[in-house]
């Protein structure tokens, strides 16, 4: 979308159900309340028998009980928007002039000013500033041409620049019309009717069965079967896919808030993830060590914690004599020149982030060979990859990564160990629970301490320097606290002229690593309030493991933790902070 100038980003979810039964709307807004990780300044829906309802703010507390909307049809959307008026207008679904056509759409038409100035010359009147709204219009634009829906769906890709899940429904029809370029969308399907949405999630507790979109298709899913078409409008055959997803992360259980009980949920998680590897992930994790054995060149792509955890990767392989590299995902193509003997590893909770799939495409069209370390099965990004390893973290619905970056991590872990890399992996889940038992008190002091605080600096070298940039994007997304992660050895170069007296500054030193130690002792001689988190008696934060491997995970929980106390302290809102979304779907 675009606003008064400015590019107004939207990464949303979206929902439509059709039932051979009136449902109210619990049902979708119960769908779409599990999507909304996926953008929360505003949510909306709309039935095929008229109604409408738009609203700023999180779904969350919304009780649709009362509007009393019984439908065959509903379309629902969620949105998420960085720049520009987050308000009812720019809200979805949007209308055709004549109300007759709804739709809701999670992407950019980047040519929608364009679109838009045509559609105003043929009369049609805006009510938003969204890009979105010239779907309703282009499409009521193509049935006063006589035209039907599918039909224009042809014309309508073609014409249109940028990217797109769309639904659409016509007042009266029991029909939803779903296109899809770029951003995600799937068709569920229920014991009672069919289910589109952003992701496997909104429907993932209702059935098993899933027919996933490809780019430039479209579908008609009426109340008793859909219809698959290329962008030409040719029939398709399309594979009904079984898929499996784990509901033990559904709820908050006893916590306040997902983020701790993501943070606990980490033994767990890895002990799962470890086993896998051992089990039902042997022969995919032998392939991506014979894969990388084969290739001239190996290159991780990433973005955000992510990337952190590609970095931890390299240095985790370099140790076993393997070379590699990270190249951050959003300026992957301005960077990195991969090749046919590249292997490329993305490395992606969500397996949807659009700057790793922009980035793969442009890896794909240099000959190299896409392989994925994904947490979300079925996602683009792991149907994009000739070989993707999963990290079976489960659901992570706060928006800050926890648990998928531990075990992120610990695959990449196991991986170095499989090219000798010595480690005790196995006593790796016990060790992060003891490291939370250990510290927890301590880090609630710390807590309330540092909440106040303007500025925050945390110093790493070698393994904890992406564990100190990790740190620090934990506590500016969750506390809303300045912080700088950075590499030790660069402080001299600049940042140093900061530290103040007072200035907090989060030493993580592993194994005693003489240059860390003299990093501190440089900050703390001028004033630095130091706190050190190592595996030395002496330590602040204590990490009970000398394990140098390890240390890059077991320093990155108590961050986690301090994040998510100081957030505490602070009343922030942990699970949903301001201007963040879990799936990153734009550029
Ligand atoms: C931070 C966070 C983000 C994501 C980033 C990449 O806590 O969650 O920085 O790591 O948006 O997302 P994925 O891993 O889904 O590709």
């Amino acid at each position: 979308m675009y606003c008064r100038g400015f590019r107004v980003l939207v990464m949303c979810g979206i929902v439509g159900i059709i039932g051979n039964s009136e449902n109210g709307i619990e049902e979708p807004m119960h769908s779409l309340k599990r999507l909304e990780y996926r953008g929360y300044d505003s949510f909306g829906f709309a039935t095929n028998n008229g109604f409408l309802e738009k609203r700023v703010g999180n779904i969350g507390d919304f009780d649709a009980s009362g509007l009393g909307t019984a439908s065959r049809v509903f379309i629902c959307h969620t949105r998420w928007s960085t720049h520009g008026a987050v308000t009812e207008a720019n809200a979805h679904p949007h209308l055709s002039c004549d109300g007759e056509i709804a739709i809701v759409h999670n992407g950019i038409i980047e040519n929608y000013q364009e679109l838009k100035k045509e559609l105003e010359e043929k009369g049609h009147r805006f009510r938003s500033e969204t890009d979105s709204e010239v779907i309703a219009h282009f499409f009521e634009q193509a049935l006063s041409e006589n035209m039907s829906i599918e039909e224009a769906v042809p014309e309508f890709m073609q014409r249109t620049k940028g990217t797109f899940a769309a639904l659409m429904i016509r007042k009266g029809e029991d029909r939803i019309y779903a296109m899809k370029r770029d951003s995600p969308l799937v068709l569920g399907l229920l014991e009672n009717g069919f289910m589109l949405a952003s992701d496997i999630y909104a429907f993932s507790d209702r059935t098993n069965r899933a027919v996933f979109f490809g780019d430039d298709e479209f579908a008609v899913v009426g109340v008793d079967g859909y219809e698959f078409f290329d962008s030409r409008g040719r029939r398709l055959d399309k594979e009904i896919q079984d898929f499996e997803w784990s509901r033990e992360n559904e709820t908050k259980e006893n916590y306040e808030h997902f983020m701790m009980k993501e943070i606990m949920e980490q033994p767990e998680a890895c002990r799962r993830l470890i086993k896998s590897l051992q089990s039902t992930q042997k022969e995919k994790i032998e392939r991506l060590k014979d894969m990388i054995v084969g290739a001239k060149n190996v290159m991780f792509v990433s973005g955000g914690t992510s990337y952190h955890a590609s970095l931890l990767g390299v240095y985790l392989l370099k140790q076993a004599g393997i070379n590699t590299q990270s190249v951050i995902a959003s300026e992957f193509q301005n960077y990195a020149m991969p090749d046919r003997d590249t292997v490329v590893i993305a490395i992606t909770q969500s397996g949807e982030t659009m700057d790793v799939i922009e980035a793969l495409k442009y890896v794909k069209n240099r000959g190299s060979r896409i392989v994925s370390i994904v947490n979300v099965p079925y996602s683009t990004i792991q149907r994009m990859s000739e070989l993707s390893v999963e990290v079976m973290a489960g659901q992570e619905v706060c928006v800050a990564a926890t648990k998928s970056f531990t075990n992120q991590v610990t695959l990449l872990l196991y991986l170095a160990s499989m090219f000798g890399f010595e480690t005790d992996i196995e006593r790796m889940p016990d060790e992060i629970s003891e490291t939370i038992r250990l510290n927890e008190e301590k880090i609630k002091k710390l807590a309330s301490e540092l909440c106040g605080r303007n500025d925050i600096y945390v110093i790493g070298r070698g393994l904890s320097y992406p564990v100190a940039r990790e740190i620090a994007l934990k506590i500016k997304e969750i506390s809303y606290i300045h912080a700088e992660g950075m590499m030790g050895g660069e402080l001299k170069h600049g940042t140093i002229a900061l530290i103040e007296k007072g200035t907090p500054v989060i030493s993580l030193i592993s194994n005693n690593n003489y240059d860390m130690l003299s990093n501190t002792k440089e900050v703390e001689s001028r004033g630095a309030r130091i706190i050190t988190a190592s595996n030395s008696n002496e330590a602040d934060l204590k990490i009970p493991s000398n394990d140098n491997g390890k240390f890059g995970i077991l320093a990155t929980v108590l961050g986690q933790m301090l994040a998510y106390y100081m957030a505490l302290e602070k009343g922030l809102p942990i699970d949903r902070p301001r201007n963040l979304a879990k799936s990153v779907t734009v550029k």
